[in-house]
């Protein structure tokens, strides 16, 4: 027992017995949490997004599906990475399209519900009803930081000291900052060049970066909002990108 005690110590005194789980049970993206079932409910957790077949075919075997949506993407006079005219949230954009889905708080479905032969169940149904007001993003993203562009820190005119994109993980690219590691994504799903900027870049979906102040009461979230991807005190993710802000 002694012994054991002094190896908690010691892995408390070397900052290891803080677990980090890549978890959805128990946090907002828990769809018995935004369902109010109760603790122990059975039900597929992740069927909410992904299924292991006969998806949507998009990637990470995606699962929820929504007629096509007509965005305003973010614009201003000092966005040098601007995005294209014309250009839309589609499934090539899917870290960002994989959020909309919910976020722009209209109703979705599953492609592929559990059970033999895709059981339909209005647990897994999405609607606004779900989300409270400010996670509502709705279709208008000129009031919300910049998704969907070419992260290219080489074109920008004011000087924010965006640092160059990394190598990370096998084969993708993400900028390393102080407070976390952001990201950046494929139009293609599968193959690179990995240089897009989406709501995952600076959203973990599953709860897998951990940082004090997350907590649930009631079934909503309190205090700290979940799912970023490094702790955002004093706008620590912020600085992170815009260095010289
Ligand atoms: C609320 C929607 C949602 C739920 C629920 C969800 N995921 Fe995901 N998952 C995503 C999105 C969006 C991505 C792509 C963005 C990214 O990689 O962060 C993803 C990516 C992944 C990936 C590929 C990238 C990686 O992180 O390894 C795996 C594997 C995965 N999910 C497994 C799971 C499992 C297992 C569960 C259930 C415990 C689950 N997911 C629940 C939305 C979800
Ligand atoms: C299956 C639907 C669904 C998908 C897909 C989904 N979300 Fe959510 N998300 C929700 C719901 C429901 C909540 C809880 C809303 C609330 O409390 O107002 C939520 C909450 C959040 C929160 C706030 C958590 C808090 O602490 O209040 C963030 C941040 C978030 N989602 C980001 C994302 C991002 C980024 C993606 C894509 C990578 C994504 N979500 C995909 C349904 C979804
Ligand atoms: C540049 C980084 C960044 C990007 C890109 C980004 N977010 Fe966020 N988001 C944040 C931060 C930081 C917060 C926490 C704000 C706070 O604490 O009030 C947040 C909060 C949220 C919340 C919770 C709102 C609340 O106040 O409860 C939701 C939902 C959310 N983001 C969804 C998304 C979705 C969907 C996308 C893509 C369309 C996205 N975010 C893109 C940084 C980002
Ligand atoms: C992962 C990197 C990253 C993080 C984190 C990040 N940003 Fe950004 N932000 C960018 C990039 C890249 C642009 C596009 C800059 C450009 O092209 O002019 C941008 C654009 C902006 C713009 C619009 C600039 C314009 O010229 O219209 C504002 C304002 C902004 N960010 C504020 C924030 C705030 C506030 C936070 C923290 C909540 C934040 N950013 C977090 C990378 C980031």
């Amino acid at each position: 027992m002694k012994k054991l005690l002094s190896v908690v110590t010691l892995l408390l005194a070397m900052g290891i017995a803080t677990v980090v789980w890549a978890i959805i049970e128990g946090t907002p993206h828990d769809v018995a949490v935004m369902r109010n079932l109760g603790a122990g409910a059975e039900i597929e957790r992740c069927a909410m997004c992904h299924t292991p077949h006969a998806g949507s075919g998009q990637y990470p075997l995606w699962n929820r599906s929504q007629t096509d949506q007509t965005y305003a993407m973010y614009s201003s006079p000092t966005f040098n990475m601007a995005i294209a005219a014309g250009d839309t949230i589609g499934s090539s954009n899917y870290a960002t399209y994989n959020c909309m889905v919910c976020h722009n708080g209209i109703a979705s479905t599953l492609v592929n519900y559990p059970g033999s032969q895709s059981t339909a169940n209005t647990n897994y149904d999405f609607s606004s009803a779900l989300l409270r007001s400010v996670s509502n993003l709705g279709l208008s993203m000129q009031n919300d930081h910049p998704v969907g562009f070419t992260y290219n820190p080489t074109v920008d005119d004011e000087n924010n000291g965006f640092r160059a994109a990394e190598n990370y993980g096998s084969s993708g690219k993400a900028i390393f900052g102080a407070r976390g590691t952001y990201p950046l994504y494929t139009e293609t799903g599968n193959t690179g060049p990995y240089n897009q900027f989406e709501c995952a870049t600076c959203h973990s979906v599953h709860d897998t970066v951990d940082y004090a102040g997350k907590s649930m009461q009631n079934g909503v979230s309190v205090g700290t909002v979940y799912f970023l991807r490094g702790d955002n005190t004093s706008s620590g993710m912020c600085i992170d990108c815009h260095v010289n802000r």
